[in-house]
């Protein structure tokens, strides 16, 4: 037996992964934004996990488009001020108690919208990478309560400021994903190393 080690029955498994803010198409054609963490990427798709009765997955059923927006770290006050709501109404009862309906995620969060080039819901301005995708997949997981979207993305948007000039990368030194680390945010800390695949290592 593993003595340095306690068994634990933690409430929520979150480890610590990026935030992205996912704008959708509503029926009437209003765009619902919504934070989200259960997004990882498998080549030029992102897998999303997203609650069964929010009104996201609820869009992606029926209509695919979408933006993956990352926010930046400095923006969490932003995202958190969009933790308690939601595009549905009536409020389903499986949302957590004090949720309430916002059609105007965007006012409520203090976040601006623009046009996206590709799809119709629009990007976040200030989130330093904005994906524009489309569902390709919209499926009920193994317990029913969620559903897992593939995401293809279409165009990637960067803020010129986190690309290494002259190339098609993204500096991982002046990028920053936002952390969602079991429900408190973080950055990065500083560098430790890099893959063997990395293109961008700098020589110092
Ligand atoms: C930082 C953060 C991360 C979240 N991660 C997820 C997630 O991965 N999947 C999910 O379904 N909900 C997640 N939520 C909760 C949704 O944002 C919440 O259910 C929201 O009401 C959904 O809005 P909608 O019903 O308008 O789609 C997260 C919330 C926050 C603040």
């Amino acid at each position: 037996m593993n003595t340095d080690h306690v068994t634990i029955e933690p409430r929520i498994l979150y480890f610590g992964t990026p935030v992205v803010l996912l704008t959708t198409e509503n029926p009437d054609g209003s765009c619902n934004l919504a934070p989200m963490s259960s997004a990882w990427a498998l080549g030029n798709v992102i897998v999303l996990g997203l609650g069964r009765d929010g009104q996201t997955a609820h869009n992606l059923t029926t209509r695919p488009d979408l933006v993956i927006n990352l926010p930046a770290p400095e923006q969490w006050r932003e995202v958190e001020r969009l933790a308690p709501l939601t595009g549905r109404s009536p409020v389903p009862a499986s949302k957590q108690h004090g949720c309430r309906f916002e059609p105007d995620k965007f006012g409520a969060a203090g976040l601006r919208a623009e046009p996206s080039e590709r799809v119709r819901p629009p990007r976040v301005a200030g989130c330093p990478l904005q994906f524009e995708a489309r569902a390709v997949s919209v499926r009920p997981d193994a317990s029913g309560l969620f559903v897992i979207v593939e995401a293809a993305v279409r165009v990637v948007h960067a803020d010129p400021r986190i690309v290494v000039p002259g190339t098609q990368h993204v500096d991982p030194g002046a990028w920053s994903p936002l952390i969602y680390n079991f429900r408190h945010y973080f950055g990065l800390g500083s560098e430790l190393g890099h893959s063997y695949r990395s293109e961008t290592v700098t020589q110092s």
